[in-house]
């Protein structure tokens, strides 16, 4: 083994999808598009969307509670809490300090971090590396978006593609010899910044009634120039871990990737020559949900059983930003 580890484990996974089901048909209703079209380019069927007092708040909490629970941990044993979103509950102040106090914490620091798609993976390289400072013992980190709440249901190029969601890790030491990180990377190039964004609600245009007019307040993505960026970026990051740690796909029991096109994955997974069985998809269900969607595909196949104990795994985020990062774990 050519890196040393980084001796934290995932102790308990949680996460909480908004009860309403927005198939692709729905979309038939009131858009120019087709089940047909979006099933094939991006492999979605349907995603949630948040209804009445659903917010990324209380899916983050939902989530967060599962994954105390499964950690056989109190609120009152966290040290950390931090919460990657792009859609806040308020833009002041941080939907982690909301959570803090919903949990029923003490009063431990509670930040939230903007990384688009890639910001649960920042948030646990974070949680890591603050862990092995000796100053927290255990570390909530969630990834909660109510996407649905920028997106803008007119434009077609997007809207079928988001859905709404949280996933919560609850990250502590590991109890053995070989579980924690072995390898991770954070990436950004601010030169694509304006590929996927929202161009106005900040200080750059605060909101008003001209920019909701102009419908700038909601999410734009120019897709062929992040689909190039997602494939490429997906497939160094994997391979780039794999090397660095002296792993070839064989020693891998799942990639977790960013649910952000079905297409994307599979294209990646082929060139990796990792078979699709070791990839985790649930983007058919649940579209593309941010900073959730890692945690919510790990949370799957670790349930499945697909990733077990002791089992190398890899995650890998890319998006707005542009921003990309992975971490390869052992569990
Ligand atoms: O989470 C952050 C990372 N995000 C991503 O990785 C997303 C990356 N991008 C994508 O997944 C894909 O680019 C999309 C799914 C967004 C679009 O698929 P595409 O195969 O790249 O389509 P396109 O944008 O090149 O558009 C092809 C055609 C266009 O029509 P014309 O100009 O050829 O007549 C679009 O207007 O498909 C049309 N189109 C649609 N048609 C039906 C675009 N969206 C739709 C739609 N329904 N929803």
């Amino acid at each position: 083994m050519k890196k040393q580890r980084l001796p934290f484990v995932i102790q308990g996974l949680g996460t909480a999808l908004p009860h309403r089901v927005m198939t692709n048909a729905d979309f038939e209703k009131f858009l120019d598009t087709s089940d047909e079209w979006i099933q094939t380019r991006t492999g979605i069927r349907e995603r949630r969307i948040c209804g009445e007092g659903e917010n990324t708040l209380t899916l983050a909490l939902t989530a967060s509670k599962i994954a105390l629970e499964k950690a056989k941990l109190t609120p009152a044993d966290l040290d950390l809490i931090i919460v990657a979103t792009s859609t806040p509950y308020t833009p002041i102040p941080a939907t982690a300090c909301f959570l803090q106090r919903e949990l029923g914490c003490g009063h431990i620091p509670a930040f939230d971090l903007s990384a688009a798609c890639s910001g649960f993976v920042y948030g646990y390289v974070c949680a890591v590396h603050l862990m092995a400072s000796g100053q927290y013992r255990h570390v909530l980190v969630v990834g909660a978006e109510a996407m649905s709440t920028i997106t803008d249901f007119q434009d077609r190029g997007i809207c079928i593609l988001l859905g709404d969601g949280a996933g919560a890790a609850v990250l502590g030491p590991a109890d053995d010899d070989i579980g924690g990180v072995y390898d991770h990377l954070l990436g950004a190039n601010g030169g694509g910044a304006e590929l996927i964004w929202v161009p106005a609600g900040g200080s750059r245009e605060p909101a008003s009634a001209r920019t909701v007019e102009q419908r700038l307040h909601y999410l734009k993505m120019q897709g062929r120039e992040v689909y190039k960026f997602a494939v490429s970026k997906m497939q160094e990051v994997i391979q780039g871990a794999m090397t660095r740690v002296g792993l070839t796909a064989d020693d891998l029991a799942m990639v977790i990737p960013h649910q952000s096109n079905a297409r994307i994955i599979e294209s990646a997974a082929h060139k990796l020559k990792i078979p699709i069985e070791k990839v985790a998809l649930n983007i058919d269900r649940c579209g593309n949900t941010s900073a959730a969607s890692i945690p919510l595909a790990l949370e799957e196949v670790v349930n499945q059983g697909r990733a077990r104990k002791g089992d190398w795994v890899i995650l890998a985020g890319f998006g707005g930003g542009l921003t990309w990062a992975s971490a390869l774990l052992r569990l």
